[in-house]
């Protein structure tokens, strides 16, 4: 019984660590180690900052994040700027103020902007809704060690550019073979070497692609870190009651077990 149990164990395991089938036109979604993966994992704050200048200066000029709040650019386990630097970066964004009734400079208090271009989707949650296959019968364990596949898809899909495109219905739409269907109607966004790091940070499509995607797992999931000790700490105290309550069982029916051994 117990041999048949680990058996089917093993082979669950091995049937889920291959790579997800997430992808379209014959494209393949790699597994990335990011460094949020696995129960331990947490965000690379550098790699967050990276990913906020990628989109700042690259995506926003389509793209919005408006469930974002600005401020939250502040947040200890997220980019964590300093609040300056968070209060100069907001003046950026202007935002249509209803009691004003005009246009302001936006502060840490407002959210990031909606999307300028009107097919172009928000991305705060597009991580979270582009999350990969977790294995045969939902089992999870791709996603608890690896990651929940989303960051992978985007940062592929700005890879996944072949150079051809082709106009339909007066759009032209670029292949993408990561894009379901295979066309897409983003033209390819990066190309590496599209901006500089102040620290001198690799800028080739591949890390580009790859800091920009950890950036929109923090928009989606921003409280991960919390989250997952929450969860240690949920585990840890459950050992220990489970000990204690064990013991306590034990010695309650000590007595009764003591009567009957004779
Ligand atoms: C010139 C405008 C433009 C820019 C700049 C741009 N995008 Fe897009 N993006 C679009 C449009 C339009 C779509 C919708 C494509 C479609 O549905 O065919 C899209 C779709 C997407 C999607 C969703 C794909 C899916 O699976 O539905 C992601 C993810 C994305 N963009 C990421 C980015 C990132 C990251 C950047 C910055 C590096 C960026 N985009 C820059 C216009 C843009």
């Amino acid at each position: 019984m117990f041999k048949k149990l680990a058996a089917s164990a093993v082979a669950a395991v091995m049937l889920t660590t291959g790579a997800f089938a997430a992808g379209g036109a014959g494209g393949h979604v790699e597994n990335i180690d990011f460094s949020f993966d696995g129960p331990f994992g947490s965000y690379d704050q550098n790699q967050l900052q990276r990913g906020l200048q990628i989109y700042t200066e690259i995506c926003a000029a389509c793209h919005g994040l408006q469930y974002v709040p600005i401020r939250t650019l502040a947040d200890e386990g997220g980019p964590n700027l300093p609040d300056d630097q968070v209060r100069a970066y907001a003046e950026f964004y202007e935002v249509f103020d209803p009691e004003l009734d005009d246009f302001r400079p936006a502060t840490e208090n407002d959210h990031f902007p909606g999307s300028n271009l009107e097919n172009a989707p928000d991305l705060t949650m597009m991580a979270k809704a582009r999350a990969g296959f977790h294995g045969p019968y939902g089992l999870g364990i791709n996603q608890l060690l690896k990651g929940m596949g989303g960051p992978e898809y985007i940062a592929a899909l700005l890879q996944g550019y072949t150079g051809e495109e082709k106009e339909e219905a007066g759009a032209v739409l670029y292949e993408n073979t990561i894009f379901p269907g295979g066309w897409i109607a983003m033209a390819p966004p990066l190309y590496g070497e599209d901006l500089d790091f102040a620290d001198g940070h690799a800028n080739d499509l591949h890390h580009l692609s790859e800091d920009v995607s950890a950036f929109l797992m923090w928009t989606a999931e921003p409280k991960l870190m919390a989250r997952k000790q929450a969860g240690f700490v949920g585990v840890v105290f459950l050992t220990i009651l489970s000990v204690l309550l064990y013991l306590t069982n034990k010695r309650l029916w000590a007595p009764v077990k003591a009567r009957y051994k004779k």
